[in-house]
C-alpha cells in the first residue's frame, strides 16, 4: 500500500444552503474521473444529505459503526458506481449525532487519515461548532464556498477567522486568557474591525510577547481556498475578490480564488434526479466552471465530455503551469 499521505480537502463555509454537498459531491466526482482514488465522506453529522445526491437511498452503514461496531476503516466505504470514487455517509439513527464529543471527533480524524486514497473530499455541515472548524482544520488547504450575497460573504469570512483564531488557540494552549478572545465564533458586522488579527496580536503581546512568531507562523500557513457559488453576472465575481480583500486586511491571510460555480437550473435538476452534474451534464456552464476548478487542483486539463450516454475523460497535466495565459 501506498505510504504517502491522503490529501484530505475539507469544505466548509459559513452559512447553509450555499451548496457545499453538491459541489463537493460533483468535486470528489472530478476528481475521480481525473484517476485519483477519491473517498467523498458526509462530514454533515446534523442533517445528512449527501448519500441522496450521489444516487444512494439508503446508506447501509455509516462511520458512525466505528464506535458502535469497532468496524474497520475501509469497511465503512460505500461503493458508488464510479470506480475511483468511495461514500462513507454519516447517516445514522443517532438524532444527537449532530454533537459529537471531542473524544469522537479526535477519533474519526484518524480514521480519515488511515483510508486508503489519493484524495478525501469531506463536506462540513454549517456554522462554526469546534467540530466543524476542527475537522476543516484537518487540512491547512481546505475550500470554503460562499455565494455573492453579502450576509454570505460576511459568514464566511467569519468562518474563516473562526478557523484560523481555533489553529491559534490550540497550538498556543498554554494561553488560555486567549480562548476568551479567539472563542468568538458568531461575531457580526460591527466586529470586523474589532476582532481582527492585528487586534489578537495586540492582545497576546500584553501576555506573552514572545509568541507572536508563532503566531504569525500560523497564519502564514494558513492557506485557505475559496470557490464562489451560485453566481449569476460579472458583478457577482466581484464577492470573491470582495471576500479575497476582506480576509487580507483584516486577518492578514491569503485565500487562495480558485473559481466560480454559476447559478444554473442544470444544478438544481441534478439534486432532484440524485445525479451528480457532472456526469448528467458533463458539458453545461457549472460542469465546465468545476472542471476548471478541477484543473486548478490537481494542475491537470480535465475535460469531460458525453456521448451516447457514456462519459469521456481527457486529461492533460499542465507542465509549466506558470506560464498559462
Ligand atoms: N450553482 C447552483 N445553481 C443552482 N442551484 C444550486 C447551486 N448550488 C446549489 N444549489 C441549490 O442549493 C441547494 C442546497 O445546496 P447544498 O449543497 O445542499 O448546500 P449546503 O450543503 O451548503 O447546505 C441544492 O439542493 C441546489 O438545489
Ligand atoms: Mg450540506
Amino acid at each position: 500500500m501506498a505510504s504517502s499521505t491522503v490529501n484530505i480537502i475539507p469544505v466548509g463555509g459559513g452559512k447553509g444552503g450555499i451548496g457545499k454537498s453538491v459541489i463537493s459531491t460533483n468535486l470528489a466526482l472530478g476528481i475521480a474521473l481525473s484517476g485519483q482514488k477519491v473517498v467523498l465522506m458526509d462530514g454533515d453529522f446534523g442533517s445528512s444529505n449527501l448519500h441522496a445526491l450521489l444516487g444512494i437511498s439508503h446508506p447501509l452503514y455509516g462511520f458512525q459503526d466505528l464506535f458502535i461496531n469497532k468496524k474497520s476503516p475501509d469497511s465503512l466505504l460505500i461503493e458508488t458506481g464510479i470506480s475511483n470514487l468511495k461514500f462513507i455517509s454519516s447517516a445514522g439513527d443517532n438524532p444527537g449525532s449532530a454533537n459529537i464529543d471531542s473524544e469522537r471527533v479526535k477519533k474519526v480524524i484518524s480514521f480519515i487519515k488511515k483510508l486508503n486514497a489519493d484524495t478525501v473530499i469531506l463536506d462540513l455541515g454549517p456554522g462554526t461548532s469546534f467540530n466543524v472548524l476542527d475537522f476543516f482544520n484537518m487540512s491547512s488547504k481546505g475550500i470554503v464556498m460562499s455565494s455573492p450575497e453579502t450576509t454570505s460573504v460576511m459568514k464566511t469570512f467569519s468562518f474563516v477567522r473562526s478557523a484560523l483564531f481555533r489553529r491559534i488557540s490550540r497550538q498556543l494552549k498554554n494561553l488560555s486568557a486567549l480562548q476568551k478572545l479567539v472563542d468568538h465564533s458568531k461575531p457580526t458586522n460591527a466586529d470586523l474591525e474589532t476582532y481582527t488579527v492585528a487586534t489578537l496580536k495586540d492582545n497576546i503581546k500584553k501576555i506573552d510577547k514572545t509568541q507572536i512568531e508563532k503566531v504569525d507562523e500560523i497564519i502564514n500557513e494558513f492557506k485557505p481556498a475559496i470557490i464562489l457559488n451560485r453566481v449569476r453576472n460579472k458583478k457577482d465575481l466581484l464577492a470573491g475578490n470582495n471576500l479575497v480583500n476582506l480576509v487580507k486586511k483584516y486577518l492578514e491571510v491569503d485565500l487562495n480564488y480558485i473559481g466560480y460555480i454559476v447559478e444554473s437550473d442544470r444544478v438544481r435538476e441534478s439534486v432532484e434526479d440524485m445525479v451528480p452534474f457532472l456526469i448528467k451534464n458533463p458539458q453545461s456552464k457549472p460542469s465546465e466552471n468545476l472542471q476548471q476548478i478541477i484543473g486548478t487542483l490537481t494542475n491537470t486539463d480535465l475535460h469531460l465530455v458525453k456521448e451516447d450516454g457514456r462519459i469521456f475523460v481527457s486529461k492533460q497535466v499542465r507542465l509549466n503551469s506558470g506560464w498559462d495565459a
